[in-house]
């Protein structure tokens, strides 16, 4: 089965079941709306690559570990959003959340996905315990204090924030959850796995401060100079156009030499290879800028 059929079916099942039973309607509606349809849904994407290069013996378990990051990386979408954060009126080439919804619905739509992303987890539990508490824990960890999804948000908040750092916190760690619950589905053991997930989360968050920078909003379905407009620290304004293209060329360029050894690796390799080139189409219009 392609691995979008995989994300697309299991993604839509925890949204149901969160739906379920005597669910409130117009809060299991927005759940549906910030969630479907998706974006490019890199994460899981990542999350069933490793897994399956590492053996995928309990497919069920995967998929769980998939769509639970997607369903965090949602609800970071529409809490990110929210005035109170980047105050912005698009995403995905719709409305936000809070702008389709209220304010009141958008809160709880984040709060809801992050339990439901959990949830996934516990319901696959019983196959095999010791391995869903690891995927809770690496989960747990990218998500919350200290080097998690909060973390990089709360960095906002302060007087000097460290790129790295925050780059690390508000993106990079999602996607070493993604690289580390993958192998951790498939039994494998998550810590050499780190590298990789860094590697590909500070590389995508370098590409999209360039987007932002350097792009129109009919393109990338959500609003543009959000980093300048809300004062965040960016590659962009920290290095210059240039610089940050260099920044994405080193990182990717020791992507592929981190993949752990395993059966799947060559397979791995052109995964990481597909990345980087969606990663790189920000190329032609800013050389056009320049
Ligand atoms: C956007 O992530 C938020 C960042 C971390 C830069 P994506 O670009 O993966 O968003 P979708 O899921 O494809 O919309
Ligand atoms: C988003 O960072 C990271 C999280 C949602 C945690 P940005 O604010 O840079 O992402 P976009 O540009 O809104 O997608
Ligand atoms: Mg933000
Ligand atoms: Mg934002």
């Amino acid at each position: 089965m392609p691995l979008k059929t995989r994300i697309e079916r299991a993604v839509s099942t925890a949204i149901s079941q969160a739906q379920g039973g005597a669910a409130p309607p117009k809060l299991a509606n927005a759940l549906d709306y910030a969630v479907n349809p998706g974006g490019a849904r890199i994460r899981p994407t990542i999350c069933l690559s490793v897994a399956l290069a590492c053996g995928d013996d309990q497919p069920a378990l995967s998929d769980a570990a998939a769509t639970a990051i997607e369903l965090i990386h949602c609800a970071s979408l529409v809490h990110d959003d929210m005035p109170c954060f980047d105050n912005a009126d698009t995403r995905r080439g719709k409305p936000s959340v809070h702008k389709a919804h209220g304010e009141a619905l958008a809160l709880l739509t984040g709060d809801s996905l992050i339990i439901a992303s959990f949830e996934v987890l516990v319901r696959e539990a019983a196959s095999d315990p010791g391995r869903a508490i690891e995927l809770m824990r690496i989960l747990g960890d990218s998500t919350g204090m200290p080097n998690g999804i909060c973390a990089g948000q709360g960095w906002e908040s302060e007087d000097k924030i460290d790129l790295s750092a925050y780059h690390r916190a508000k993106t990079g760690a999602l996607f070493v959850a993604a690289t580390r619950m993958g192998a951790a589905a498939a039994g494998h053991e998550s810590g050499p796995w780190t590298e990789l997930g860094a590697r590909i989360g500070e590389a995508f968050q370098v590409a999209d401060d360039l987007r932002d920078a350097l792009y129109d909003e009919a393109t990338l379905g959500k609003p543009i100079h959000q980093d300048e407009i809300n004062g965040r620290p960016n590659a962009v304004s920290e290095l210059g156009v240039r610089g940050a293209i260099r920044r994405l060329e080193d990182i990717l360029s020791g992507a592929i030499a981190s993949i752990p050894s395993c059966p799947g690796e060559a397979m791995l390799a052109d995964m990481v290879r597909k990345t980087a080139e969606r990663l790189t189409p920000v190329m032609p219009p800013v050389q056009a800028a320049e």
